[in-house]
Parts: C-alpha cells; sequence; structure tokens
C-alpha cells in the first residue's frame, strides 16, 4: 500500500520554513521586538499592514462564493476595523487616513494580492494564509512585546490588530484551517504553484521589513 500523502498543510509550512525564519529574524523585526525603536517605527509598520489588509480584504466579498477561495473567506479573521482602530489610536485621532501613504515595497506587496484576488484566487489562499495563520500564531508574541514595550493596554487601543475578538479558541481555529488547506480543490501542479506564490508572500513581508529597516536604522 502506498503511504498516504503528506497534507498540503504541512507542505506548505515545511517550504516556506525556511523564509520564516529568515522575516522572524530580520533586523527590523529583532530591533522591534527586542525593544530597541520607538513607537514611531510600530506605528509605521502598523500602517503597512493596513495597506496590506486593506488588499486582502477589500477583495473578500468578491472570492466568498469562489470554490478555491471562497472556504478561507471567514469574517472571523477580519482585521482591517482593528487596524484602523490601532492607527487612529496611534496617530491620536482620524487625520491618518487622508495623508497615509504606503512604502514603495508595501504597494508593490498589496498590487499583488489585489493582482491575485483579481485573476488567481488559488494565489489569493496563499497570501491569505501567510497572513492569517502567521497573525494567528507569532502575532501574539508580537502583542505581547508590544503591550510590554509601549505600554499599550492588554488587548486595546494599539494592539486590536493581533486579539481576534470572535476566535474564542484559536487553536482549535488554526487545526479547521488546515483542514481548508488540505482539501485545497486544486491539482498538485496548481499546489506547487501556491507554494511558490507563498514564498512569495514572505519575499513581500522581508521586503517592508528591508524598507522599514531603512528607515529606522539603529544608531548603534
Ligand atoms: C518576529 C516575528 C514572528 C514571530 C515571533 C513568529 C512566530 C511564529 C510562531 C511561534 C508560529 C507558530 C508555529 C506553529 O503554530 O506551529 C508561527 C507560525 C506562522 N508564521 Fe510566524 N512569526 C513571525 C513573523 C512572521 C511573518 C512576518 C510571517 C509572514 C508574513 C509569518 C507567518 C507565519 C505563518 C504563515 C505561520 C503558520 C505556519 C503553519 O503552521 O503553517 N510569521 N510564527
Amino acid at each position: 500500500m502506498d503511504a498516504a500523502p503528506t497534507p498540503f498543510s504541512t507542505v506548505i509550512r515545511t517550504a516556506s520554513h525556511e523564509q520564516h525564519t529568515e522575516a522572524e529574524t530580520s533586523t527590523f523585526m529583532s530591533d522591534l521586538l527586542g525593544g530597541r525603536l520607538g513607537v514611531d517605527a510600530y506605528t509605521r509598520y502598523t500602517e503597512q499592514l493596513w495597506f496590506v489588509y486593506r488588499a486582502l480584504e477589500d477583495a473578500a466579498p468578491a472570492l466568498a462564493e469562489d470554490p478555491v477561495a471562497g472556504p478561507f473567506i471567514q469574517r472571523e479573521l477580519l482585521r482591517t476595523d482593528a487596524l484602523e482602530r490601532d492607527l487612529t489610536h496611534l496617530h491620536g485621532g482620524e487625520g491618518w487616513r487622508e495623508t497615509l501613504r504606503p512604502l514603495p515595497a508595501t504597494q508593490v506587496y498589496a498590487d499583488r494580492v489585489a493582482e491575485c484576488a483579481r485573476t488567481w484566487p488559488a494565489g489569493y489562499v496563499a497570501h491569505h494564509y501567510t497572513r492569517y495563520l502567521g497573525d494567528l500564531s507569532g502575532g501574539q508574541i508580537i502583542r505581547d512585546k508590544a503591550e510590554k514595550t509601549w505600554g499599550f493596554s492588554r488587548k486595546g487601543d494599539g494592539v486590536r490588530f493581533y486579539v481576534f475578538e470572535e476566535i474564542s479558541n484559536p487553536a482549535a481555529f488554526k487545526r479547521h484551517y488546515r483542514e481548508l488547506l488540505d482539501a485545497l480543490a486544486v491539482d498538485d501542479l496548481e499546489k506547487q504553484r501556491v507554494i511558490d506564490e507563498c514564498k512569495r508572500a514572505f519575499s513581500l513581508n522581508t521586503g517592508v521589513f528591508r524598507a522599514l529597516g531603512e528607515e529606522f536604522p539603529l544608531s548603534a
């Protein structure tokens, strides 16, 4: 009897492991989570997330009935409102909406998400996975550090992005999410393309970190 094939959720996690480490240990992330940067750097990072999640979530309603991407569209995940509350807190008012511009690297990232959403639902899933499953995992570490470093109230304004109010059991949610990945309604060749797009999604994140690192160098 043939051995059971490795579940796709395992394949995609393993395939992106190296790039995960690269993103996690990027200079900007290390400095940010090491408490070596000011709240201005955290704000700038949160601003970039807003552009990325707008791209992910503006496209979500149109994909809700799609046979491939549709099952992943779950309202409990939506982050745009939380990001907007955080940004209003970080900027001390609503004025940020009119003036905010993405970094060039962020624009490239958001454009790619929007392009996948428009033309390639399975590619959109790669971006969906890379962000939301990460937020449900390592995001909790980032929240804890942010609360301690810049004094946000626990799970309050400033870190709402990391708080999934409607997901009471993140471990169970992630298990279910992995089942969705395992049941992804595409053939093996397309799965390989999804993995490639996931790697691209990680690179796009690393590109944003690089740009942020240049904007907030440590005066060592
Ligand atoms: C300092 C920053 C980060 C830390 C501390 C961190 C930490 C973690 C941890 C602890 C997990 C849990 C692994 C598990 O549940 O088995 C995880 C999973 C994950 N992270 Fe990160 N992470 C960081 C940055 C990122 C970034 C920048 C991305 C991509 C945008 C990302 C994407 C993911 C994904 C997709 C998963 C789920 C892997 C899977 O189980 O399939 N992470 N991260």
